[in-house]
C-alpha cells in the first residue's frame, strides 16, 4: 500500500489533498466534515480586515453539456467574524491534531499582519497562507494580487510576518501577472517556507445579452471577477512548471488550479507540486470528490511502483524544454484506422479548412484517406476525430536522428531570408488558390474523388 502523507515545509498531513482557501473552508463544520470524508489539510477561508460582501457573486462558463467548466466570483475573504474564525481552527485541530489546518490571512499594516499571525498561531494552526492572489475588491484596498504583482512589497510583508511566525509560511501567489517567478523569487527572498499557485484569474464569464451588464450580476451592474476551475488548470500547470524549474526559487509548491480528478492531482505534482488544492470541484460536487481521488491516487501509485508521494514529485519536469531543444528529426504522420472510423468526415474538414489539406474523400467510401506526403503531423485530425484511438499518429523517422534548432542555429543551418530555401515548408505542396472556387470545390463533396496529386507526386516536406 502507497504511503500518501506528505509533510509539507513542515506541515504534515495524511495526504496531499488540501482544501484551498475558499467558501468550502468557511466554517469548522465544513473543514470537520470534509476532514471526516478524508480530505488531508484545508486551507480556512482567508480572515482578515473586515468586508462586506454583494449577491450575486458567482458566473459560469458553461460548455455544451458541461457546466462550470470555468468558474468565476466577485467574493471577497471572510466575513465572518475573526474571532468566530479562530475558536473553529482551535476546535478543529483539537478534533484532527493530525490534519492539516492551515490559516490563509489578509491584513494592511505590519502591526495588523504580527497580531493575526500569532492569533491564528495560537488557535493552533499549523501553518499560514499570505494570500497575495485575490483580484478584485481586496486589491483595490492594496491587498491581494495588488500586493502579488509588485515583488519589493510582497517580500516585505513576507518579512514582517517572518519576524513572528513559529509556523510554515506559505505565500499564495496571484496568475495575473507576466511572469510569476518573480513574486515567487521575491517570496524566497523575503524567507517563506514555501508558496501556492495559482489564485484566480482576472475575468468577465459572460454578458447578459438583454440587460447588457457581465455576470454575475449586482443589481443591474457587474465586475470583473477571479476565474477558476477546470479551464484554469493549463494556465496553473505552466505557472507551476516556471516556478518548480526555476533554479532561484527552490521552494515546496502547494499546486493549485482545475483540480478535480485524481489524474488533474498527479499532473500537478509531476510538474513539481508537494500538495494540492481543490476548489471549485468541491464547489461543484461537494466534499464526497476525495473518495475517488485518493483511490485514484493509489492506484496510479501501486501500477508505477511509487512508494511516496515524493517518488514522483516533480517528475515530468526533466521532460519541458525550450522549443528550441526539441528534435526536429521526429515524424509522425496521421493513420486512419478505418475499421473504427465512423465516417463523420470531421477530420476531413479540420485537415481541409483548419490545417494542410492533408486528408482526401474517395468515391464509395465514407472513410477519408490520409495523403501522407503532405501531414505535417500536426495532430489535430486526431484531436478532433471522435472515436478513441481512431487516428494514430504514427512514427515515421527510424529514431537514430536528433536535431534541434538550437544545434542547427549554432551550426549555421538555419532559413535568414523570407524566401530561404532551408524554410520549414518551402516545398510543401497545397492546392492552387483558386482550386478553393467553383467546380474544384464541388470535388470536395461526400462521396466524390478529390484531384489530389497521388502521394508520390507531391513533394516531401523538409527535415
Ligand atoms: C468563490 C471563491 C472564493 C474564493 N476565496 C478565496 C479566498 O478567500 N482566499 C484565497 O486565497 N483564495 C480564494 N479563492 C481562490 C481559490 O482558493 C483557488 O485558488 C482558485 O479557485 C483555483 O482553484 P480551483 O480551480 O480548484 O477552483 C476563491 C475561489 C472561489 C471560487
Ligand atoms: S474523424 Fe475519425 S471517425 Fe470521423 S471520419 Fe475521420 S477518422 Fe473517421
Ligand atoms: S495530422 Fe494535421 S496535417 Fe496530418 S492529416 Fe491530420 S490534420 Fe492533416
Amino acid at each position: 500500500m502507497p504511503d500518501l502523507s506528505i509533510n509539507f515545509a513542515g506541515i504534515k498531513s495524511p495526504n496531499p489533498f488540501w482544501l484551498a482557501s475558499a467558501p468550502p473552508t468557511n466554517s469548522g463544520y465544513q473543514v470537520m466534515k470534509a476532514f471526516d470524508a478524508g480530505w488531508g489539510g484545508a486551507v480556512w477561508k482567508t480572515l482578515g480586515v473586515p468586508v462586506v460582501n454583494v449577491s450575486s457573486r458567482y458566473g459560469s462558463v458553461n460548455y455544451r453539456d458541461k457546466r462550470m467548466m470555468g468558474f468565476n466570483n466577485i467574493e471577497l475573504i471572510s466575513d465572518r467574524p475573526l474571532s468566530d474564525n479562530l475558536r473553529e481552527i482551535e476546535e478543529v485541530k483539537k478534533r484532527f491534531p493530525n490534519h492539516a489546518v492551515i490559516a490563509s490571512l489578509m491584513v494592511q499594516s505590519r502591526q495588523e499582519w504580527h497580531d493575526i499571525v500569532r492569533q491564528s498561531q495560537e488557535a493552533g494552526a499549523d501553518g499560514i497562507e499570505l494570500n497575495f492572489g485575490c483580484p478584485h475588491g481586496m486589491c483595490e484596498r492594496g491587498m491581494g494580487s495588488a500586493v502579488g504583482q509588485e515583488p519589493d512589497v510582497l517580500q516585505t510583508i513576507v518579512e514582517w510576518v517572518m519576524e513572528v511566525a513559529k509556523i510554515p509560511v506559505i505565500v499564495k501567489l496571484t496568475p495575473n501577472i507576466s511572469d510569476i517567478t518573480e513574486p515567487a523569487l521575491a517570496a524566497r527572498r523575503g524567507g517563506a517556507d514555501a508558496i501556492s499557485l495559482i489564485n484566480t484569474i482576472q475575468s468577465i464569464v459572460g454578458v447578459d445579452l438583454d440587460l447588457f451588464a457581465p455576470y454575475p450580476i449586482v443589481d443591474g451592474k457587474g465586475s470583473n471577477g477571479g476565474y477558476c476551475g477546470p479551464a484554469v488548470k493549463p494556465i496553473a500547470l505552466n505557472m507551476l512548471k516556471n516556478c518548480a524549474q526555476h533554479p532561484g526559487v527552490r521552494l515546496p509548491i502547494s499546486g493549485i488550479g482545475g483540480i478535480e480528478t485524481w489524474r488533474d492531482a498527479v499532473e500537478h505534482i509531476l510538474l513539481g507540486a508537494s500538495s494540492v488544492q481543490v476548489c471549485t470541484a468541491a464547489m461543484h460536487y461537494g466534499f464526497g470528490i476525495i473518495r475517488e481521488m485518493t483511490s485514484g491516487l493509489e492506484q496510479y501509485m501501486t501500477d508505477k511502483g511509487f512508494h511516496t508521494i515524493y517518488d514522483f514529485v516533480g517528475k515530468a519536469l526533466p521532460n519541458v524544454l525550450p522549443w528550441e531543444e526539441l528534435n526536429m528529426k521526429y515524424k509522425v504522420t496521421a493513420n486512419i484506422h478505418a475499421e473504427k472510423c465512423i465516417g463523420c468526415q470531421l477530420c476531413y474538414t479540420a485537415c481541409e479548412d483548419g490545417a494542410h489539406q492533408a486528408i482526401q474523400l474517395n468515391a464509395g467510401t465514407r472513410v477519408p484517406e490520409i495523403i501522407e506526403a503532405n501531414c505535417v503531423g500536426c495532430n489535430l485530425c486526431s484531436l478532433v476525430c471522435p472515436v478513441e484511438d481512431c487516428i494514430t499518429m504514427d512514427r515515421q523517422d527510424d529514431g537514430t536522428a536528433h536535431l534541434t534548432w538550437k544545434e542547427r542555429t549554432a551550426a549555421g543551418d538555419i532559413p535568414t531570408e523570407f524566401n530561404d530555401e532551408k524554410a520549414g515548408g518551402r516545398h510543401h505542396w497545397v492546392p492552387e488558390p483558386a482550386a478553393a472556387l467553383g467546380k474544384e470545390k464541388h470535388k470536395t463533396l461526400p462521396g466524390k474523388a478529390r484531384q489530389y496529386p497521388s502521394a508520390a507526386e507531391v513533394p516531401t516536406t523538409q527535415a
